[in-house]
């Protein structure tokens, strides 16, 4: 088992491939959603991998798992990230990958946390809802700030090969999701296979999946009597978490810091 500090040594020091797929996301945005998705596409649909493989044996996350070492994985790696862009490892600058990025509504990503940060036994238990909403609002987070991640992925655009997609344009149509997935990565699929590979990634569906659900995941990770890593799977739970006051405080903050930055986030408000 490496430690932490070895676990960042390797990430700063591991070479990038020009095939690697690389998902990057705010914790709690969908990650293990489009791990299971990009594993279903690359396979053209065979759900063996995904039926057989916990989510960390198909799709590592760079900065935490090396039980398998990076360099003995074969081609095309699939990979995950929940750093920002300026904290990726110096190759990937040289190598440019392709990355899907996945965003959520923040106000969403928050109340997911929130509740995340009971069952995380990694994670420092709320004291409160409302010392934890301005925790999030001013970054004090396992990876800092949503507004500089974002911003910070949103910045590359025009200089890396980066595919963004919404959590919310999931969950509306996820079908339609699937098939630019599948031509972002270069994996042309029948309607048929789309349609199969949309079915199982409904959250009911893949709920059932004990290789991405977490159920598995051992107590030292997450303490599954405090929570469910596949809590509600929806958009706009915000609603049932803050009050109007903290909405409108939330969207303030969201104008301010995201202000020029000129992409029209599908899921604003
Ligand atoms: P909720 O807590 O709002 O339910 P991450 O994988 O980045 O940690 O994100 C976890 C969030 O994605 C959780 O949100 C989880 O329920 C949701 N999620 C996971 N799989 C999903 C799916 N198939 N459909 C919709 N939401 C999903």
């Amino acid at each position: 088992m490496v430690s932490p500090a070895e676990a960042l040594q390797q990430y700063e020091e591991m070479s990038f491939r020009p095939d690697d797929v690389l998902i990057a996301t705010y914790p709690k945005s969908g990650t293990m959603w489009m791990k299971e998705l990009v594993c279903l596409i690359m396979s053209g649909g065979d759900p063996e991998s995904v039926e057989t493989s916990p989510d960390w044996v198909r799709v590592p996350c760079l900065e935490t798992d090396h039980r398998i070492p990076l360099e003995l994985r074969p081609s095309p790696r699939l990979l995950a990230t929940h750093f920002p862009h300026h904290m990726m490892p110096q190759s990937f600058y040289q190598v440019k990958p392709k990355v899907i990025y996945v965003m959520r509504n923040p106000k969403d990503v928050c109340t997911s946390d929130y509740y995340f940060h009971f069952m995380g036994s990694f994670l420092v238990t709320p004291s409160s809802k409302r010392d934890f909403l301005h925790k999030f609002l001013e970054g004090k987070m396992i990876y800092g700030s949503w507004f500089d991640h974002v911003k910070s992925w949103l910045s590359a655009a025009d200089t890396h090969r980066i595919m963004y997609i919404c959590y919310e344009e999931m969950i509306e149509d996820l079908r339609g999701a699937v098939g630019r997935l599948s031509k972002f990565l270069d994996k042309p699929l029948e309607q048929e296979v789309i349609e199969q590979i949309a079915d199982r990634c409904v959250f009911d569906n893949m709920k059932k999946n004990n290789m991405s659900n977490q159920s598995k995941a051992p107590p030292e990770i997450l303490d599954q009597s405090k929570g469910t890593f596949m809590r509600k799977g929806v958009a706009g739970d915000w609603k049932n978490f803050l009050t109007v006051a903290e909405a409108e405080h939330f969207d303030a903050v969201y104008e301010k810091e995201m202000k020029g930055v000129g992409h029209e986030l599908y899921f604003h408000k």
